[in-house]
């Protein structure tokens, strides 16, 4: 028995080194609209590039609630892909089962430690060893407009505060237009509504609310009236937005027949994907409130043990690719989002990439560079779920009163 194995393993080294080490990279993500497609099509691109066979592993779903159970399935029956798009406490959870391969060497190899903010490095390792690499950093707290929309309903500026922005909504409804594109999912309630507490009780509120789940804060006078606008927002959606995806929401904005989305820079994806110009035909502003913070959302690939040698190369050479600046480039033009890599050339990028850089940077410095609890950048994923259910059955339920949708958020928040 023991024979055979090492014949076996004897053999498939020679046929790995045979094929020159080229090996299948299967890759687990959600990146399923136009804008995503794009993106991930050149790492696919660079991985063809470099002699290797790509599998495509896409499950479709915005906000990867799909892709995450399907992937479970998958490692339960011992069959893991090469890659999954996993993110922030996600990655310790999945490393913590013993099932994530360490990138170390790459990581040594290609200078990681010093091309990553140190807070996005410390997510990608478990137990100080990196087992997961950063694509990119995408801005949650965003407000999208279409120009066009807010010129002939007469709203003069993107709205700063969230009085600005109901008067707005108002203007727009009563030129018969939809104030706000919302897809209803729970994932896409809970990106409106994290920006919705961000702007309402600002930077310390909501890490002490959404990052450390403070029970004292989360029943607050200010949760209170984080939840009166968030229902408020909801008045200006339409009635076909219920299970909705967000690239149609977005799409209703590019197709001027709503003048504002909630969503994070994914949605400049689409608009790029469409042919838009930001400043000419659409707007990129924070939510209201929270020009001063940034939620960040970073996307990873987390990398799986393999046992092939050859599926084990293309993996080092995955994360290496995702890593290099040709991917970092191309890869965050296309996404909407920006670089990972610290002092990567911002020429191409628009003026809302040149934005989100420079508050990225500045948001570092005063406190405000905040982990998106909804993209699970926060907290660890249970408690993300049952947070994100109890706000989608407020946001769903305009009988629930104020009072009750702040004690079941708080509730939900103590899921350990
Ligand atoms: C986020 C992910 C983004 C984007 C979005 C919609 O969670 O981080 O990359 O694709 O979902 O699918």
């Amino acid at each position: 028995m023991l024979k055979l194995t090492k014949l076996a393993t004897a053999a498939a080294l020679v046929a790995a080194g045979s094929a020159a080490m080229a090996g299948e990279v299967e890759v687990l993500h959600w990146w399923t609209s136009g804008g995503e497609a794009k993106s991930v099509g050149e790492l696919k691109r660079i991985m063809q590039g470099k002699g290797h066979t790509w599998k495509d592993f896409a499950v479709a779903g915005g906000g990867g609630d799909n892709a995450m159970t399907v992937l479970k399935s998958r490692v339960v029956a011992g069959n893991p892909p090469a890659a999954a798009q996993i993110k922030g406490p996600g990655i310790q959870e999945w490393a913590s089962e013993g099932v994530l391969a360490n990138l170390d060497a790459t990581a040594k190899t290609e200078k990681w430690d010093s091309l990553l903010p140190k807070v996005v490095a410390d997510v990608m390792k478990y137990k100080g060893n990196f087992v997961a690499a950063p694509v990119n950093v995408h801005r949650v707290n965003w407000m999208w407009a279409n120009a066009a929309v807010l010129k002939k309903t007469g709203v003069a500026g993107t709205p700063k505060t969230w009085d600005e922005f109901f008067a707005a909504a108002e203007k727009v409804k009563k030129a018969g237009l939809i104030p706000v594109a919302h897809g209803g999912q729970n994932w896409q309630d809970f990106t409106t509504f994290e920006s919705v507490v961000l702007g309402v009780g600002g930077a310390k509120f909501y890490s002490d609310a959404l990052v450390k789940l403070d029970q004292k804060t989360l029943t607050s006078a200010t949760m209170t009236k984080s939840l009166e606008t968030f229902r408020k927002v909801k008045a200006y959606t339409d009635a076909a937005a219920p299970g909705r995806d967000w690239n149609l929401a977005t799409a209703m904005v590019i197709q001027e027949k709503a003048a504002f989305q909630f969503m994070g820079d994914w949605a400049k994806g689409e608009f790029t994907a469409a042919g838009k110009v930001p400043g000419k035909d659409y707007i990129c502003a924070a939510a209201p409130g929270t020009a001063s913070a940034f939620t960040f959302n970073v996307d990873s690939f987390a990398m799986f043990k393999l046992k092939d040698a050859a599926a084990q190369k293309a993996q080092a050479d995955l994360a290496a690719a995702i890593m290099g600046t040709e991917f970092q480039e191309v890869f965050n033009l296309n996404k909407g989002s920006i670089p990972v890599r610290l002092n990567m050339d911002m020429a191409k990028f628009d003026d809302c990439a040149k934005l989100s850089s420079k508050d990225f940077v500045e948001t570092a410095k005063s406190g405000g560079l905040l982990p998106s609890i909804a993209h699970g950048m926060a907290v660890i994923p249970a408690a993300e779920g049952a947070i994100k259910d109890a706000v989608s059955q407020f946001w769903n339920n305009d009988k629930m009163s104020v009072a009750d949708g702040v004690k079941s958020i708080a509730k939900a928040a103590a899921t350990k």
